[in-house]
């Protein structure tokens, strides 16, 4: 079976695919390198023993695109390639519109031409706005603060409108909540240039040393000690998730959280980092991010009781990992 991995070269992307590796699966990467390098792949090699095909296209790019499809026998698709930053889509919205939703178009025009009738679609924990309680359940109303949540959001109602039209296509959107950690290898991981967004991210280059201190973005949310609380899950879990959602045998459009149900406040992830790492985080707390919200955590319970799925690593792992990461690739 030969799955295309679109967005493979990145941070979730690049796990997944060693899982599909190990699964004795045959994958193909399209990926246009946009915000991610190349030696990913000789990366993905070293720890499975295993090469990839890899197309350095943009889904865009329906020409190209194409000519994976007819060159290859795909059986489904696992579609992560798209722009991330919540502040630049802001900044640059038809950017983030014209990549993220023709990409994803182009890639759905391509599936139904060959007909190829599986994907799984990355979508996020973003798309529920600000949730009225906790912890969030996949029917909340959804609602977006920002054209990088949108995009998610239409490209959902993309998803539902085609499944509408054909229900022959099997479709899995996953909602993530926030994804951290590496892979035990140190190999692969996340380390943005630049000033990072996210929070883990900005720790790791607080405990390197290549930023001065961890600007925390208000202490005054209503939560256990005032500081922000989110559902971090390991990268690890995550791409455990897609293998599950792959393998699913019940067909249809299917909508599933992965997260750990386990909400963490910044303090305590800060905290965690610390004791396991034995590093001192200089922070300071600052006012609050624009747009941020108190409190989101997921309910895994339907990933759980469809898929089997079950978050298999802690807190300690994904503060272990991060850092031993970037202390690899520094
Ligand atoms: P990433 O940026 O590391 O990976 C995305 C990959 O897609 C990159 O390698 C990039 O080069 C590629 N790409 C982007 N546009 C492309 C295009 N037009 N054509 C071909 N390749 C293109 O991001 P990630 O953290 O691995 O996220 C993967 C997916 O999951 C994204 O769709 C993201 O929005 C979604 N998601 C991520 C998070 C998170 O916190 N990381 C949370 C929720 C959802
Ligand atoms: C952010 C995005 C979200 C996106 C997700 C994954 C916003 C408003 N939301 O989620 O849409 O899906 O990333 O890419 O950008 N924090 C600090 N200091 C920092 C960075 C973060 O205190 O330097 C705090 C935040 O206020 C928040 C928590 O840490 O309480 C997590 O922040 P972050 O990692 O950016 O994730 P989200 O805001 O949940």
């Amino acid at each position: 079976m030969k799955i295309l991995v679109t967005g493979g070269c990145g941070y979730i992307g690049s796990h997944t695919v060693v899982d599909l590796l190990n699964d004795g699966l045959e994958v193909v990467i399209v990926d246009n390198l946009v915000n991610s390098k190349r030696d990913v792949l000789e990366k993905i090699k070293k720890i499975t023993g295993k090469c990839v095909t890899f197309y350095e296209y943009d889904l865009c790019d329906m020409e190209k695109l194409d000519s994976i499809f007819k060159k290859e026998s795909i059986s489904a698709v696992i579609h992560f390639a798209g722009l991330k930053a919540v502040g630049e889509s802001v900044s640059i919205p038809l950017k983030y519109y014209q990549n993220n939703l023709t990409g994803t178009i182009n890639l759905l025009l391509c599936m139904q031409k060959y007909n190829v009738k599986k994907i799984i679609f990355s979508s996020s924990a973003t798309v529920y706005g600000n949730p009225k309680t906790l912890p969030i359940k996949e029917d909340f109303p959804l609602s977006t603060t920002n054209p990088y949540g949108t995009t998610k959001l239409m490209i959902e109602t993309i998803l539902k409108d085609l499944y509408q039209s054909d229900n022959s296509f099997d479709i899995a959107i996953l909602r993530y909540f926030n994804p951290i950690g590496a892979h035990k290898s140190g190999l692969l991981g996340e380390d943005p240039n630049g000033i990072p967004n996210n929070l883990m991210p900005y720790i790791v280059k607080v405990a390197t040393g290549k930023l001065p201190v961890l600007n925390i973005f208000g202490a005054d949310y209503k939560t256990v000690d005032g500081t922000g609380v989110r559902d971090y899950i390991h990268v690890l879990d995550l791409s455990y998730g897609h293998m599950l959602a792959l393998k699913n045998k019940k067909t249809g459009l299917k909508i599933y959280n992965l997260g750990t149900g386990k909400g963490t406040s910044v303090l305590e992830l800060v905290t965690m980092f610390e004791t396991v790492n034995k590093v001192k985080i200089n922070k300071k707390i600052v006012g609050r991010r624009e747009g941020d919200i108190d409190a989101c955590y997921a309910s895994c319970s339907l990933a759980e009781r469809e898929l089997g799925f079950k978050c298999r690593y802690t807190l300690e792992d994904m503060c272990l990992d991060s850092y031993n990461y970037v202390k690899n690739n520094n």
